[in-house]
């Protein structure tokens, strides 16, 4: 059989409210334009993120009922670390509530006001979380991520000659660490090649620097690098995470991504002294080294899904829908990040409306037709999360103008694909007539989630 199927079927199901386009010129008036400010119920398919909204299985909801919410060392805890360990090798695995709890606590102990973390490219909170401690987060992405059109299979890759250079000027007293995002999710959620990983551990190792994987969606990279890596057809897809994550020093990780969970998150080293701090830093505002601000049911939850996301049946089936979507918007002549990523599309709004400057957020303007369109609800990936230099106030346009779709776990089938694709279509067609917009309101840090806009 050609056609790859969703391999589950559902069993429980959430009724969508449908709207006009009337209503929802009101609805995102109200929400000053902004889709972060939006409720829910009003959205028609929801985009936003593929963080926390993933439909957990039978089994992970059936392990639920076996949370063990023991304070200590409770039975959850244990099958959640015996798993995280199998998986990811580390030796020291602390849960903290989400990703950026473990940024944060990472950032709090290795990073001082002298410091420059290089990554492929930071996503939103670990730049803010860094900067919060005073350091400098600096994007390396490779030359082929700045042609959106190219087929290159691993455009996720940090730029290697700049990393070394990097480092040899300004070596381990101003590199706490070396950072990987896989997928890179803020360019374009384009996979890391195992080729590139080692390099960065080599580079790393060379310095005495420690490399840390951002691993969010490792199970999509992993599949990638089965996909598209030559050696690694036959290497079964859990073996591929263990061999990346074995050239680290350690991880912070979403489970709202790759684990299939709603919440939940953890830090791993291999560094037992640094895990003392950043356990005493746990303990201050997670909670006990064995739960982290997670009940036990969460654990367990997250044990679960770790196993379910490395299917090979479930991977195939993922990385397929989302190309689906991304050829299909390639074939009617609509920029798009090219080749399709693993959790998501990314549509190119500079050059979707060239007319609109970087300063006028195009894909501020595209992510708000397409919800007046369509009732779909995407993101800015651009100038406005991009945010302004928290050192001097100066915007920055960003490299990429992009509005990402993100595909939730599990959640959508393909006749909701295909309305998407409809209602991009649909923008499209009238994009002459779309104008840019200004910031009326915004906060210092993280200003995308909470900023008003107005048309210009
Ligand atoms: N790192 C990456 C690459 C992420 O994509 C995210 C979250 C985080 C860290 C932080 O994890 O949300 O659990 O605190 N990304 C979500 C998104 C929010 O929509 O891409 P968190």
């Amino acid at each position: 059989m050609k056609t790859i199927i969703e391999p589950f079927k559902i069993k429980m199901v959430e009724p969508i409210q449908l709207t006009t386009m009337e209503q929802r010129d009101t609805l995102i008036r109200n929400a000053h334009y902004n889709p972060f400010l939006l409720s829910a119920e009003d959205v028609i398919i929801d985009l936003l993120t593929d963080s926390g909204t993933s439909a957990m299985s039978a089994n992970a909801w059936g392990a639920m009922m076996r949370g063990d919410e023991s304070y200590a060392g409770a039975r959850s805890w244990y099958r959640f670390r015996d798993t995280v360990k199998d998986i990811f090798g580390f030796e020291q695995i602390m849960p903290t509530h989400q990703g950026r709890a473990a940024e944060r606590i990472l950032f709090s102990v290795m990073v001082n006001p002298d410091s420059i973390v290089p990554n492929n490219t930071h996503f939103d909170t670990t730049r803010a979380n860094i900067e919060y401690a005073g350091g400098a987060a600096l994007d390396i992405p490779c030359a082929e991520a700045d042609d959106l059109d190219s087929d290159f299979p691993f455009k996720g890759n940090i730029d290697l000659d700049a990393l070394k250079k990097l480092v040899a000027k300004e070596g381990p007293e101003h590199i706490p660490l070396i950072m990987v995002t896989v997928t890179n999710n803020s360019g374009g959620g384009q996979p890391v090649s195992m080729a590139n990983i080692r390099s960065i551990s080599r580079i790393a190792k060379d310095a005495g620097i420690p490399f840390y994987i951002d691993a969010c969606r490792f199970a999509e990279n992993a599949h990638f690098i089965k996909r598209r890596e030559p050696g690694y057809e036959n290497t079964p897809t859990i073996d591929i995470a263990r061999e990346m994550f074995s050239y680290a020093d350690g991880c912070t990780m979403s489970a709202k991504k790759d684990a299939f969970a709603n919440i939940g998150g953890f830090l791993c080293t291999n560094d037992a002294g640094l895990a003392q701090q950043e356990r005493n830093l746990l303990i201050l505002t997670e909670g006990f080294p064995t739960y982290g601000g997670l009940a036990g049911r969460d654990l367990d939850a997250i044990a679960v899904g770790l196993r379910e996301i490395l299917d090979e049946d479930y991977l195939d089936y993922r990385l397929t829908s989302t190309r689906y979507v991304v050829q299909h918007l390639r074939s009617a002549g609509v920029p798009v990040v090219a080749p399709a990523g693993g959790h998501a599309v990314y549509l190119d709004a500079r050059r979707f409306l060239p007319h609109i400057e970087p300063l006028q957020y195009p894909g501020q303007s595209l992510s708000v037709e397409l919800y007046r369109e369509a009732g779909i609800r995407g993101v800015e990936i651009g100038s406005v999360m991009a945010g302004a230099d928290p050192r001097t106030g100066e915007e920055r346009p960003a490299r990429l103008e992009l509005v990402r779709l993100a595909i939730p776990r599990r959640v959508y089938t393909q006749s909701h694909m295909d309305y998407v694709l409809e209602g991009i279509n649909l923008v499209w067609q009238r994009r002459d007539g779309i104008r840019g917009m200004r910031i009326e309101k915004a906060p210092k840090f993280l200003r995308h989630f909470t900023a008003e806009f107005e048309w210009i």
